[in-house]
């Protein structure tokens, strides 16, 4: 069998393919399958023997869907394989926002040219004070893999959780262990929450939901946490919220040209999944997907 990669793949899952014999390699014109990160994929065309796809990631946007069901080519995704790194990175994006982290560690450089470093500082720091995040009220927006995990961690840090998934899985639900308040709709989060985080795939009925609506129906003064894919948020929508300081800040995974120059953004060069665990969980889960199809037919994660 062969195994078209198209982006560099951990050598956990290459040893997958080693041990049962295929071949892989980014050259090949005639495949059985694709491993692919985050290559888009809507203008490839196909070899005539492709049977799967397999995304080491949780989303699928960059495969075309339709065309692949048309096709009979089945796509699967490493659903839980990265939620450690992204719940992480979350985390560290929630107290890097609060306490002002960027704009204080920034100043600190600033000063390089200076003699009285430590005097300027104690001088500087008021400037830099922001509040803890416990006790504070976070929504999070989608109870997957990776919501359940980041609504565990906060609540481990003693912020007050809430939740919001029409399809929370029984899966999911099991490994919440943290006590958090279930919300019907999704409007009480906006509401009432001091931080929002957004964990839901990107879909027809996801995309753009955090619009100028769900924006004006949010607290003053909210943070905004977009780990899960840009087209969630109305990017104008989000601007003009950013510019009337109805946000705090939006701390997103996903820059654009438009958001860089905004104040009170904070942008990450898509680090969520970046982390050799990560890689290797992702890897080696699309890897055995893979394998599980072409050789038995199985289908895990379609
Ligand atoms: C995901 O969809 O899980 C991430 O975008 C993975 C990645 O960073 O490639």
């Amino acid at each position: 069998m062969r195994v078209k990669l198209l982006n560099k793949i951990s050598l956990h899952g290459l040893k997958r393919f080693d041990a049962e014999g295929y071949l892989y390699g980014e050259e090949f014109e005639e495949y059985d399958a694709i491993l692919v990160r985050s290559a888009k994929l809507h203008d490839m065309s196909f070899s005539k023997e492709l049977k799967c796809i397999a995304r080491a990631g949780a989303g699928v946007n960059n495969i075309p869907l339709d065309r692949c069901s048309e096709e009979g080519i089945v796509v699967f995704n490493t659903p839980g394989a990265n939620a450690n790194a992204v719940k992480e990175l979350v985390i560290a994006g929630l107290l890097l926002s609060a306490r002002k982290l960027v704009q204080g560690i920034n100043w600190v450089k600033s000063l390089c040219e200076e003699d009285d470093v430590a005097q300027l500082v104690e001088k500087g720091k008021a400037n830099f004070v922001g509040p803890e995040i416990a006790g504070k009220k976070l929504g999070v927006i989608g109870l997957g893999a990776i919501g359940v995990k980041v609504a565990n961690a906060a609540a481990a840090l003693d912020m007050e959780v809430y939740g919001y998934d029409p399809y929370i899985s029984v899966q999911a639900a099991w490994t919440l262990k943290a006590r958090i308040h279930h919300v019907k709709n999704v409007r009480q989060i906006f509401e009432e929450c001091d931080y929002i985080t957004l964990h839901v795939p990107c879909n027809e009925h996801t995309k753009g939901m955090i619009d100028a609506q769900a924006l004006s129906s949010m607290k003053e003064n909210v943070r905004l946490f977009n780990f899960a894919r840009g087209e969630l948020v109305d990017e104008n929508a989000l601007i003009e919220a950013l510019q009337a300081e109805k946000l705090a800040a939006y701390v997103t995974d996903f820059p654009s040209k438009h958001l860089l120059t905004v104040e009170r953004v904070i942008a990450l060069p898509h680090l969520g999944a970046s982390t050799p665990e990560s890689e290797d969980n992702c890897a080696l889960m699309a890897a055995d997907e893979i394998i599980e199809y072409l050789q038995y037919g199985n289908i895990k994660n379609s």
